[in-house]
């Protein structure tokens, strides 16, 4: 017979031993991850974090990269039944930045440092490939040693194609669950997560260097369905990885549900960077918005990119995928300067660089 005490330290000394061999391994199998993933003392989440930030420091040392996330059009023709900015939700103020205002936003954050901007909007077809594709050279004639990122949704390949030969770089498009019993209980019934994964498949196949991931904690989440996106994700092996907290936006129909925790956003961060060594991997602004430092306890879990936002002041509250959104009455430069500060204090450097993926 053990103790309780005994039986604890069997159970910890167990969760150290697979985090070790998850970071030898990049893998685990699916009950001993299970078990990782459920029973992690607060010990054991510090051990967790360590080794998360040792494989991002092989890898890209104390660099954190910076992306400008600019918020181009808040109008979206789908209906995600966790996002504010679905089409339903009739109070949201919709707004569109023009051609000149994004390029605007660009030619600031270019110098402040900024080497990545995201283009990222709502599934609004007012901007015709065309048009994205025109936005994207400009973008590129005016800065050609950076990178465009879009964030726009799921398109036909074709217009994939059109977007990377007009010289945009990377693609960020969250698989949001790999489940399609939970992708349906997360969405109507237009989309669907095998039209999601042909996206994904197409824009690798193009060239462009890809971004997943999920939210962490989103309704009807279970650790079956997370450790089914980790593996997913393991075998799909993108660029970059988006995850963050699942907050309620008031104005949807999830509204009186739970936030996904800052824990098992950073549990899931580390494991993610231990399984998938070279991903670039950002400490999002969802997990800045359920607490104060969790940007920067995200960078310290094996986090190493952030994205500052750059869009106009204007339109910033507009934006709001959830509620509380932080950020959202500051200028670029603020922002910019508020982040190096922070990653400063935590013994990090935000770079002025593409922070091309080694994967
Ligand atoms: N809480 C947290 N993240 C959200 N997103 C959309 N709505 C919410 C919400 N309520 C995330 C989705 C989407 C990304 C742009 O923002 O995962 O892919
Ligand atoms: Fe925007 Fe801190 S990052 S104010």
């Amino acid at each position: 017979m053990h103790t309780v005490s005994e039986r604890f330290m069997e159970k910890r000394t167990d969760n150290i031993s697979r985090i070790d061999r998850l970071r030898a391994d990049r893998t685990l199998p699916r009950e001993q991850l299970r078990l990782l993933l459920t029973t992690l003392s607060e010990e054991e989440a510090a051990y967790l974090y360590k080794n998360a930030d040792e494989v991002r420091k092989e890898h890209y040392g104390e660099d954190v990269f910076l992306r400008g996330l600019i918020e181009f059009t808040n109008y979206c023709r789908n209906d995600c039944l966790y996002c504010g900015i679905r089409r339903s939700n009739k109070n949201a103020d919709r707004y569109r930045l023009t051609t000149e205002e994004i390029l605007d936003c660009c030619d600031k954050g270019y110098v402040l440092g900024f080497r990545t901007f995201v283009l990222q909007g709502g599934e609004d077809l007012f901007f015709t490939d065309e048009k994205i594709c025109g936005l994207v050279s400009e973008i590129k004639k005016r800065h050609p040693d950076c990178a465009v990122t879009l964030s726009i949704g799921e398109r036909p390949r074709e217009s994939y194609e059109a977007f990377f030969n007009a010289g945009a770089d990377r693609y960020l498009l969250r698989h949001e669950t790999i489940n399609p019993v939970h992708y349906r209980q997360l969405h109507p019934e237009e989309l669907t997560i095998e039209n999601r994964v042909r996206c994904l498949r197409d824009l690798r196949e193009i060239g462009f260097q890809v971004g997943c991931g999920m939210m962490v904690g989103s309704p009807f989440q279970t650790v079956d369905y997370l450790m089914d996106d980790l593996y997913f994700m393991a075998e799909f092996r993108p660029h970059m990885i988006g995850i963050g907290p699942f907050i309620p936006h008031g104005d949807t129909p999830f509204h009186d549900r739970e936030s996904g925790t800052l824990q098992d956003t950073l549990h899931l961060l580390s494991v993610i960077r231990l399984m998938n060594p070279r991903v670039l991997l950002p400490a999002t602004t969802a997990l800045g918005t359920i607490h104060p430092l969790g940007r920067e306890m995200g960078i310290q879990a094996g986090a190493n990119v952030v994205m500052p936002n750059l869009s106009p002041t204007g339109v910033r509250d507009k934006y709001m995928l959830y509620d509380g959104k932080i950020c959202t009455g500051d200028e670029a430069a603020e922002c910019r300067r508020c982040m190096e500060l922070r990653m400063e204090k935590i013994g990090y450097h935000v770079v002025a660089a593409r922070g091309d993926s080694k994967v």
